[in-house]
């Protein structure tokens, strides 16, 4: 069958799939925030949450669509602080197997930019993983900018390791 690939906003009949995703990158140790697995339960009020901020103009969330399930989210997210409203924190993560044909790229661009346009965005910025080079260069190819470094600033399964932060002004 030919794959349907398509790049939409996120929906909470999403729950199923993208629970079996993010499980399926904590199975992989992905280098994401979430280090345990997700009930069906905690990821649909994660759903449900993500839904009302973007709903209430906080938030901005699409997803790579295969065929109907999702293969990789990214969002875009204002903090409740009125002082840092012009700020929008991204992330994105794509599951094994769609990764390296330009489809993060376009997600994030996706997210990136509708969080500039519709949450009127002046600074874009990140954390990841100072090993992370994939997503680093993914960044650095979209205009973030390496500011500083956090010496141990995630702990993951255990382990201190060094958090990278980067910014690009819009
Ligand atoms: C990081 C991630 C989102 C990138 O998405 P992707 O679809 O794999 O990347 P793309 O194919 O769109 O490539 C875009 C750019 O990323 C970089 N990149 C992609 N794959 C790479 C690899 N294997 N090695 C080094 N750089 C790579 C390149 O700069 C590439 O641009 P180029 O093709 O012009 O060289 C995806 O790999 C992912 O979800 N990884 C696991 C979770 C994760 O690390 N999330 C980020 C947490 S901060």
């Amino acid at each position: 069958m030919k794959e349907k690939i398509t790049i939409r906003p996120l929906k909470l009949s999403d729950v199923d799939s993208c629970l079996s995703m993010i499980n399926s990158l904590v199975e992989e140790r992905a280098m994401i925030s979430i280090q345990k697995k997700m009930t069906r339960k905690q990821e649909e009020e994660y759903l449900k949450k993500t839904l009302k901020e973007v709903k209430d103009k906080k938030h901005v969330a699409f997803v790579i669509d295969i065929n109907g399930k999702v293969a990789g989210i990214s969002g875009i997210s204002k903090t409740d602080s009125e002082t840092r409203s012009h700020l929008g924190d991204i992330g994105i993560f794509l599951k094994k197997g769609v990764r390296g044909m330009g489809l993060g790229e376009k997600l994030f661009r996706k997210t990136m930019n509708e969080g500039i346009k519709k949450l009127k965005f002046k600074i874009v910025h990140l954390t990841v993983f100072a090993n992370n080079k994939t997503a680093m260069n993914l960044y650095k190819k979209l205009g973030f900018v390496k500011i500083g470094t956090i010496k141990d600033g995630f702990k993951y399964y255990g382990k201190y390791g060094d958090c990278v932060i980067m910014v690009k002004y819009v």
